[in-house]
């Protein structure tokens, strides 16, 4: 595939970015989206160092330098428009986004989210997990609209709790299966295979009543 066919994104990181670098080994093992940038508003984020490595563009915006969130994400949204991606990727990226920004990007504004939505919005997800006892946990990437994790949800993974977990180990467990979700979802937008029917999403034409769902460990692609 040429560059010109490739789904144009920027991806958008605040922490260790694995997810970001999950994205990157896709890409490099054929996924169709052409990287264009990373972006942070955290200077010392490790996955500003691991866009670097993969000789992506990467931009910081510190929000500290900012009086308040709507002028922070009116400049976020000037220097993510200066790539002119078709999709935008939160992976990690750790605010609360205004009404504004998420309207000017509605629809291609992508976000992954540690908890089986609509369970445990918000932080903590692990913890909030084992205190109510759950056996089952997961993740979710869904389309992000106003309502904090609330929009449409395109794919979800379950994921086993077991008897001795902490929060560390349930994390982890996680997070090797958003590896595998994350950039599955945007495969879907690269290949055009998400489209509106009705008001309603549609994969491959097909009217989606909910997520799609993958269990543990699936290594069949949807
Ligand atoms: C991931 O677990 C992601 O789901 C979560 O932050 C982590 C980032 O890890 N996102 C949220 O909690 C958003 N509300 P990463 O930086 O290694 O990709």
């Amino acid at each position: 595939m040429t560059p010109a066919e490739k789904l144009p994104i920027v991806v958008l990181v605040s922490g260790s970015g694995s997810n970001l670098q999950a994205i990157i080994d896709a890409a490099a093992a054929g996924l169709p989206v052409e990287i264009r940038a990373v972006i942070s508003n955290k200077p010392g984020a490790y996955g500003l160092d691991r866009g670097r490595k993969a000789s992506i563009p990467t931009r910081v915006l510190e929000h500290t330098a900012f009086e308040d969130r709507d002028t922070y994400d009116q400049a976020l949204v000037k220097l993510i428009d200066e790539y002119q991606p078709a999709l935008v990727i939160l992976a990690g990226f750790m605010r609360i986004l205004t009404a504004g920004f998420v309207t000017h990007y509605q629809g291609r504004l992508l976000n992954i989210h540690p908890s089986l939505l609509p369970k445990y919005r918000g932080l903590h997800t692990h913890k909030r997990v084992l205190e109510a006892g759950d056996r089952e946990h997961g993740a979710t990437v869904h389309l992000v609209t106003e309502e904090l994790d609330g929009g449409p949800r395109l794919l979800q993974v379950s994921v086993p709790v077991q008897e001795n977990d902490d929060e560390d180990t349930l994390a982890a467990r996680v997070l090797t299966q958003e590896h595998i979700i994350y950039p599955m979802v945007i495969g879907w937008f690269a290949e055009n295979r998400l489209s509106i029917q009705n008001g309603a999403i549609a994969l491959d034409g097909e009217r989606m009543d909910g997520p799609k769902q993958m269990t543990f460990n699936q290594t069949t692609a949807l």
